[in-house]
């Protein structure tokens, strides 16, 4: 049996890998993604995140901080995987990736070995890892979704947002025969808009589509959220009685369930062999 072979049909660790995302820019995925790693943190959940966007890796600034190296650093060579995590908050680690993570099918196979052998020991230290990923539904964000263990879509009530979640859906369905999605209804007025944006994507999903939507709740449009992000701070760490910053935290609670989610994929080796090719 090949190395290859048996990475591919090994789970192994307790990560909870969930990757949000959302095809279209500019909908809240890194705001989720801080704010969401902050409440989990919070909740006692060592959480790690991948800044997996190429274009604008930004979820350092949502923290306040710049980081000074990447995920670049250790595909260079230069450095371990564990020398460019920086911590951002109580329980929560990041890996400032950005361009990087996307050579990571270029590296050679003993290379590929090296990194994930750092991999694997990070599965024994946290309880989630998060994956901001780009707008877009290109390849590069395709693969960051296909190799999480769940795919949180957000969407917003603008009709550009539904075409685009719907858009990511199809894709990751056609290429990547993903079957299960999370909904995250985001910048919405209340629940029931929130049941409304819900039931229209499904509408849509279960007409043309052989896929199941699990609604995971909603993040109102929150002013103080705005505030927050102008200062580079987080909501749920400024505002904690804020209505995003509780919604937040329901969300946190929500993901720490069990979830069946976590046998039907491996964890975070699995994901990392995945994006990697060498599975
Ligand atoms: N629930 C909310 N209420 C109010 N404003 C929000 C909410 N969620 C996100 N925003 C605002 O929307 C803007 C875009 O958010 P963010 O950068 O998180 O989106 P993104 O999906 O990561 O964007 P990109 O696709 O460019 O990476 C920010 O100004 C943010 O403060
Ligand atoms: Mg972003």
């Amino acid at each position: 049996m090949s190395n290859a072979f048996y990475y591919a049909k090994t789970p192994r660790g307790n990560t909870r890998t969930v990757s949000i995302t959302s095809g279209k820019g500019g909908v809240g995925k890194t705001t989720t993604v801080a704010n969401l790693a902050y409440c989990l943190g919070a909740l006692g959940k060592k959480t790690l995140i991948l800044d997996g966007d190429l274009g604008m890796a930004n979820v350092d600034i949502m923290f306040g901080l710049r980081a000074q190296h990447s995920i670049h650093d250790v595909l260079n060579g230069k450095m371990n995987l564990e020398e460019v995590i920086v911590p951002v908050s109580p329980n929560v680690d990041l890996i400032p990736g950005g361009s990087g993570v996307y050579g990571l099918h270029n590296l050679s196979f003993a290379q590929k070995q090296v990194l994930l052998d750092q991999v694997g020991q990070l599965d024994e230290e946290y309880d989630f890892m998060l994956i901001d990923t780009a707008p877009g539904i290109d390849d590069n964000v395709l693969y960051l979704n296909a190799a999480a263990q769940e795919i949180l879509v957000l969407v917003t009530p603008e009709p550009s947002s539904l075409t685009d979640a719907y858009a990511i859906i199809k894709v990751l369905n056609q290429k990547h025969q993903e079957t299960r999605f999370s909904i995250l209804c985001n910048q919405v007025k209340d629940e029931q808009e929130a049941m409304r944006v819900y039931q229209r994507l499904s509408d849509v999903a279960d007409q043309f589509l052989c896929v199941s939507l699990d609604y995971r709740g909603y993040i109102p449009a929150d002013l103080n959220l705005r505030q927050a992000t102008r200062s580079q701070q987080l909501v749920s760490m400024r505002n904690s009685d804020s209505p995003s910053s509780q919604k937040y935290l329901q969300l946190a609670e929500k993901l720490s369930l069990p979830s069946d989610l976590v046998e039907l994929k491996g964890s975070i080796q699995f994901f990392w062999e995945q994006l990697s090719g060498v599975a």
